[in-house]
């Protein structure tokens, strides 16, 4: 039997559906290795509830509608659903991307997220192009009095940073982790100087070696049409998940030396530190203790 998810993950907020998109009819869902059922009361409010041993249904589970997603949890999360202050800018297009399904652990997709060395060689062309493949030094903090980690001055050459985007441009970037599975960027924004885009990348563990990813973005484009802007972002992420489903092991290595970290990974390593202080071992390679 898989080993259960331990505090660290449960007392945690997740998406488990797009708002809009949630049926009036009961719908099976899942959330780190736990069958759940999604439904809506006669008033239209969602209901979650855990489905036990022999089929009977416990309580409903606190839930949050933001973002345009219905999160849960299934403990006791110390903290409110952490704020994206630009999500509520009016001027904002909020692109809900769809989710995506991905044989991987949760938090490999979230350090994937953080990772800017693959640009050239998985987004081809889009988010980076040989011969501009050096990731500069950039800064990486755990924010304690937030509990985040956060990664700034990044800055990558792009030749297409974003649907808005015409030719190539020096991105800037700030990487931010809010909880051990939901990530989110700020980047250059083509279309207006000095704000930022943001791009969120939400993850629901379902197992510890899968996941669906829910992407968003808040982003500044007057221009491009919803439909193309969903695919331009469909399509970075399915070549993410390609790379994602064949690294081996699955699971996440916390120990420093499973894998050789570089001066690129610098963020990569803060990750994995908040992680093993906080005792999360959903999606890693850990020994249960
Ligand atoms: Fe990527």
């Amino acid at each position: 039997m898989a080993r259960p998810a331990e505090k660290a993950s449960l007392d945690q907020w997740y998406v488990i559906d797009i708002a809009a998109e949630i049926p009036a009819e009961a719908k099976p869902n899942r959330l780190l290795g736990r069958d759940l059922v999604v439904s809506r009361d006669p008033a239209g409010t969602v209901i979650v509830r855990e489905k036990l041993e022999g089929g009977a249904l416990g309580e409903p589970l606190p839930t949050r509608d933001r973002y345009g997603f219905i999160w849960t949890t299934l403990g006791t999360p110390e903290r409110e659903l952490f704020d994206i202050p630009e999500a509520d800018e009016p001027d904002r297009r909020h692109v809900v991307c769809g989710a995506v399904a991905v044989r991987a652990s949760g938090l490999r997709i979230v350090e994937n997220f953080l990772d800017m060395a693959h640009f050239p060689f998985v987004h081809t062309d889009i988010l980076g192009a040989e011969p501009h493949t050096e990731v500069r030094h950039y800064t990486t903090e755990i924010r304690r009095d937030v509990d985040e980690v956060w990664a700034t001055n990044c800055e990558f050459f792009q030749p297409q940073a974003a649907l808005s985007a015409s030719g190539g441009i020096m991105t800037q970037y700030m990487y931010r982790v809010a909880a051990p599975f939901q990530t989110l960027l700020y980047k250059t924004c083509p279309a207006a100087a000095n704000r930022w885009d943001v791009i969120c990348l939400f993850v629901q563990p379902l197992d510890h070696d899968r996941c669906r990813a829910h992407p968003v973005m808040f982003i500044i484009d007057d221009e491009s049409t919803l439909t193309s802007m969903v695919h331009f972002q469909q399509l970075i992420f399915l070549q993410d998940r390609i790379i994602l489903e064949n690294q081996r092991p699955r699971l996440l290595p916390l120990e420093p030396r499973a894998e050789i970290p570089t001066r690129a990974d610098i963020s990569s390593v803060a990750y994995r530190r908040w992680l093993k202080e906080k005792g999360v071992t959903f999606g890693t390679a850990e020994r249960a203790a």
